[in-house]
Order: C-alpha cells, then structure tokens, then sequence
C-alpha cells in the first residue's frame, strides 16, 4: 500500500537566536578588546581575561547583551527570571585555525559576538546533532535531509551579530579560510530568582 497522506510534526524544537548589536559597539571597544593578552586555545587564541564583560571599558557592550538576553529569557524561553553573563572571554582565528569541537558547562544559554569586522570568506559555527560516540551512525541521503535527521546546522555569522544557543549544544567553528583573524567574544549565563515550585518541594532561589 502506498501511504499517501501523513503528517510529521516536530514534538520540540532547539531555538538559536540571532540578532544585531553592532550600533552599541564602538571604535575604542573595538580596539580594546582586539588588544587584550590572549593565550594559545588548542588551534586558536583566547583572551588571558575570562571575564572580559567585568571590565569598565566593555560597560556599554555587556549593557547591550544584557539586553539581549533578557529578550530571550522573556520572549523566547517565557520565563521571568533573569539571564546573566558569567564568564566572558575574547577568540581569535588566524588564517588556517578554527575552533575544536565543544559544548559549555555550568552554563544555560551561551553566547557569541561577532563585534568588528569578520574575514571573507566566512567560517561558519556549525552545530553538531552529536556529542560523543555514535552506536548507530546513519548516512542521511542528502536529498532526504531535514530538521529530524540532520546531523549539522551550519550558520554564518555576520559582523555584528550576537548569536544565543543552548550550552549543551555541541559546536565547532570552521577553519579560517581567509587572510585575516576572525574576532569573536564567547559568553556564558546562568540564571538569577527562584525556579521551582514551593509545595512540590522543588524551590530553589538562584
Ligand atoms: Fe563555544
């Protein structure tokens, strides 16, 4: 019998924000941020300051991802507690470096801004259905891809732009195939208030 009709509907889905911020950020902090001391990361660079956000010359730009996440608490996750940063750090690319594979720990929603100029051709964040070692690997035909059976989300980020992602999420980024550095800065959050419920005995005040 030949099934005609059906119907696939997503049960849950995985949200991955994106948004401009590139007005709040300025030449100064620009260069700021490009100048601070960075140490090797594996193939690339990360700042020695993991909590660059902390630093009185990144005021205005924590103040616009501040803004930014708590968009995203209340619109995109509908809760009403509050999103904020707690580590904070600066990456760079250089030509033929890219980004190992990795997801963040101790942490809700993780963050990247793309705040100066990026390199073309672009390298892409590239979001990985897997995390460890697969029983069973399945070869998706290329034509049959779509949201349930993809193995890669493949997103390329445009100066700017802040992107927010679930931290369980595993990521790389892809080697730098231009002639410049690729800056970015990478954040994480955790929560602020009271999730739970009183009489279930499941309260707990963050
Ligand atoms: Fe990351």
């Amino acid at each position: 019998m030949a099934i005609e009709e059906y119907e696939i509907q997503p049960l849950f889905a995985e949200p991955f924000f994106r948004t401009n911020i590139s007005k709040a950020i300025g030449e100064e902090e620009i260069a700021y941020i490009k100048n601070l001391k960075t140490v090797p990361n594996k193939a690339n660079l990360i700042s020695d300051n993991l909590y660059i956000f902390e630093e009185p010359e990144l005021v205005d730009v924590k103040a616009a991802v501040q803004e930014v996440l708590d968009f995203y608490a209340s619109e995109v996750m509908g809760i009403t507690q509050e999103l904020y940063v707690t580590q904070s750090w600066a990456l760079v690319n250089h030509p033929n470096t890219g980004m190992h594979g990795h997801s963040h720990s101790n942490s809700i929603i993780s963050g990247s801004l793309y705040y100066c100029e990026l390199p073309t051709p672009g390298s892409s964040m590239v979001f990985d259905r897997h995390k460890s070692y697969q029983q069973l690997q399945f070869i998706i035909e290329k034509e049959k891809q779509n949201i349930y059976n993809t193995p890669l989300n493949i997103i390329t980020p445009k100066s700017g732009e802040v992107f927010l992602f679930s931290s369980g999420l595993q990521h790389f980024v892809e080697n730098n195939t231009a002639s410049k550095a690729r800056y970015s800065i990478a954040f994480n959050t955790f929560i602020r208030g009271t999730i739970g419920e009183l009489r279930d005995v499941s309260q707990l005040t963050l």
